[in-house]
């Protein structure tokens, strides 16, 4: 099957009360441990490229991969920039094939994140490729964006009808309590399913997408510490609350600091266990295989995707 857009795995996910997992890529074994989950689920999978991680991996070798990946895997695979910051980043990866692109306006005010959106979404629309949006601000660090948890800003659900209604956009993220990294509450992990059940209700048919949305999973933490890490304090949004957002309407989940857990959990075990080790595979083969292990999980239990492809 060829690349998709999110189109028809949007439509699915609004009318069946499912999300799609949007995992970020790197490299080579994180985009197999995903695909190799999302196609044992049988579900539709969203995998996601930021700026940077374009300019890590190269365009060319991701894009290659995906294709790899289309040819081993007979699963619904769209291939999205996240978090793309201004209309040229969103044109170049249009251009190089991506089926969906994310233009993030949230840093600008209601008026401008307009005009940028609408001009990204017309030329977007017009190669057949799909934009997501975003409304509302995320506390945390971004690529280039770092916005304290103080400035963070809800989505007004009157002004997510006048954004897309002015858009045309394809999906809207919205920002209803999360926030990227490792570091999403001090206290009590709390969303606003209020506001969530507001926005449905002023634009059903639109897609919604959850950022900043890793479960920072504790016992990945915990074997991180373990083995030489520092990551105290460390929380994400519980795995209970996921699956909520996933049956009330939120059709995408987007997910990268789980994968990264995953991956420097399982090779920091092998470096302290096995300090004789120096063959990669040896180290990337667990990462990878815990990878797969974690999707799989949000793919059945979390996102209730399985066998939606
Ligand atoms: O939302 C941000 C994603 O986690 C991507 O992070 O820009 O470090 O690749 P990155
Ligand atoms: P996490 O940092 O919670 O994994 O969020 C990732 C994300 O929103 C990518 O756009
Ligand atoms: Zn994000």
């Amino acid at each position: 099957m060829p690349l998709v857009t999110t189109k028809k795995m949007f439509e699915r996910s609004m009318k069946e009360q499912f999300a799609i997992g949007a995992f970020n890529v790197n490299n080579m074994e994180i985009i197999q441990g995903i695909v190799d989950a999302a196609s044992k689920e049988n579900s539709p999978v969203i995998l996601q490229a930021s700026s940077s991680a374009i300019k890590y991996a190269r365009i060319n070798y991701l894009r290659k991969l995906v294709e790899a990946a289309l040819e081993e895997h007979d699963i619904p695979l769209a291939l999205h920039l996240d978090h793309g910051s201004d209309f040229e980043t969103c044109k170049y990866c249009i251009d190089q094939g991506f089926t969906s692109v994310m233009i993030d306006g949230s840093k600008y005010d209601f008026d401008e994140n307009i005009e940028l959106t609408r001009k990204v979404v017309e030329y977007a629309h017009d190669k057949g490729v799909v934009v997501e949006a975003e409304l509302g601000k995320l506390a945390g660090v971004e690529d280039d964006v770092n916005i304290s948890v103080d400035d963070a800003m809800y989505t007004n659900p009157e002004q997510a009808e006048e954004f897309v209604n002015k858009t045309n956009c394809d999906s809207l993220a919205i920002a209803i309590g999360t926030s990227h990294g490792a570091y999403k509450f001090k206290g009590e992990a709390k969303l606003r399913f209020d506001i969530l059940k507001k926005i449905k209700e002023k634009i059903p048919n639109t897609p919604i997408v959850l950022h900043g949305a890793s479960t920072v999973i504790p016992e990945l933490v915990e074997m991180c510490n373990k083995y030489g890490g520092d990551i105290p304090g460390a929380k994400g949004v519980p795995d209970e609350m996921l699956r909520e957002a996933s049956l009330s309407g939120v059709s995408k989940i987007n997910v990268d600091t789980d994968l990264r857990l995953a991956m420097t959990a399982q090779i920091r075990k092998v470096f302290s266990e096995e300090p004789g080790v120096f063959d990669p595979r040896k180290y990337l083969m667990p990462a990878r295989d815990e990878i797969q292990r974690i999707v799989e999980h949000k793919i059945r239990d979390v996102f209730c995707s399985s066998n939606k492809a």
